[in-house]
């Protein structure tokens, strides 16, 4: 028995600072600590190439973070205020919150019961029931979204898409499509700078214009109607510094060797899970391709009762827990009156069931085997009291 090892939810894995002096020394060398300095410039250059492998036309901004990221994306749309944006009813909470602080309502749609994503065959469905101007999917838990489905959507409709890719770095591409993606480089993520955000679009345009309202709306483009250095738009500030974007590069250099040591752990999990609870759990479905740098763990136990035996049990044994975007949007009092909402009854039934597990590179054989056995002990136990 491992009952007696404590195991986190999330621990961070970010370079170390042996990893991190050489950009350091870079930056203090040529004391630049932001405005578009030199290390932020390369992050952009060595993301802004992985991502035209497949679609040469995509162009990348980096930002603060997420959150500010998706705000000026949706700022940038310059929808007349008020306007309606269709967001998942399953999502951290910065979805919603960017599209109000963008001047526009969100409206909450349902989610695939599978995948757990709004998927554009759910919005297509949406339109015949609710008016919406535009769609924020999100790629849930890492799960990428099917660009091609959603460049369709945009080019057939005219509502303008934008991707909230948070958790998904290394697994939601364009490949090849047309639209526009916003990545997290959070201390959390599979990328991480710390706090940042990252852009990545085939509409120049609209990265351009992010990238001038992150610099406080000043021109940075020679040619432009407005001098450079001259406002051009009301922004705010949300540049990344120098100091993040050095976190980031030595984070993309042993990118590859955390996603993969990510997926071994995420499958190692899952079977041992699987097996010990009889297939009881269920899993979200995904593209072919996958969850390339899985960043959490999340789980449907086979029922409510299920979930709430394991938290207690996992509370007891010191194993994290956490029902991740719970309340749902729409349950949170005091901010739901900022949105409107659809009939999401799948998004229901998945936050009366879904439980997020620990899930973090430095996990150890213990710690897995005691999460394994939690949850196996959780679920079985109540299998054998059906039996009695
Ligand atoms: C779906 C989603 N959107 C937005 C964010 C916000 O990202 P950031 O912390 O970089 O602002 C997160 C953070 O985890 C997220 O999961």
């Amino acid at each position: 028995m491992h009952l007696e090892t404590s195991v986190p939810l999330l621990v961070p894995d970010l370079p170390s600072p042996q990893e991190l002096m050489p950009y350091l020394q870079r930056m203090h060398a040529a004391r630049h600590y932001s405005n578009f300095g030199p290390l932020v410039c390369e992050l952009e250059q060595l993301l802004a190439a992985r991502f035209q492998v497949a679609t040469p036309a995509a162009s990348v901004t980096t930002a603060s973070s997420a959150t500010l990221a998706l705000e000026l994306a949706l700022t940038a749309l310059a929808l007349p205020p008020g306007s309606k944006v269709l967001v998942p009813a399953l999502t951290f909470v910065a979805t919603a919150t960017a599209v109000v602080r963008a001047g526009y309502v969100p409206v909450l749609g349902d989610v695939d019961p599978d995948s757990w994503l709004m998927t554009p065959g759910m919005a297509w469905q949406m339109r015949q029931h609710v008016a919406f101007d535009a769609v924020v999917p999100v790629a849930t838990f890492g799960a990428p979204q099917d660009m091609a489905a959603w460049s369709l959507f945009e080019q057939s409709t005219g509502l303008p898409v934008i991707v909230d890719a948070a958790g998904a770095f290394g697994s939601q591409w364009l490949h090849g499509s047309q639209g526009t993606l916003v990545f997290s480089l959070h201390a959390t993520k599979s990328l991480p700078a710390g706090e940042g955000g990252l852009v990545v679009s085939t509409n120049t345009a609209l990265v351009a214009k992010v990238r001038q309202m992150s610099n406080f709306g000043i021109n940075l483009q020679p040619g432009a109607r407005v001098p450079t250095g001259v406002l051009a738009s009301i922004g705010t500030n949300a540049k990344m510094s120098e100091y993040h974007a050095a976190v980031g590069l030595a984070s993309l250099s042993r990118w590859d060797a955390g996603a993969q040591r990510r997926r071994e752990l995420y499958s190692a999990l899952r079977s041992g899970l699987d097996a010990a609870t009889g297939d009881a759990l269920r899993w979200q479905t995904t593209l072919p391709g996958g969850i390339v740098a899985p960043g959490l763990l999340c789980a449907r136990m086979p029922s409510a009762a299920d979930r709430l035996r394991l938290e207690r049990l996992c509370q007891k044994l010191k194993i994290g827990t956490r029902r991740w975007y719970q309340p749902l949007l729409g349950e949170i009092r005091g901010t739901a009156a900022r949105w409107e909402s659809a009939p999401t009854p799948n998004a229901n039934a998945i936050a009366r069931d879904l439980i997020g597990l620990p899930f973090f590179p430095s996990m150890t054989a213990p710690q897995l085997n005691a999460v394994v056995e939690a949850v196996g002990q959780a679920v079985v136990s109540d299998r054998v009291k059906a039996l009695v």
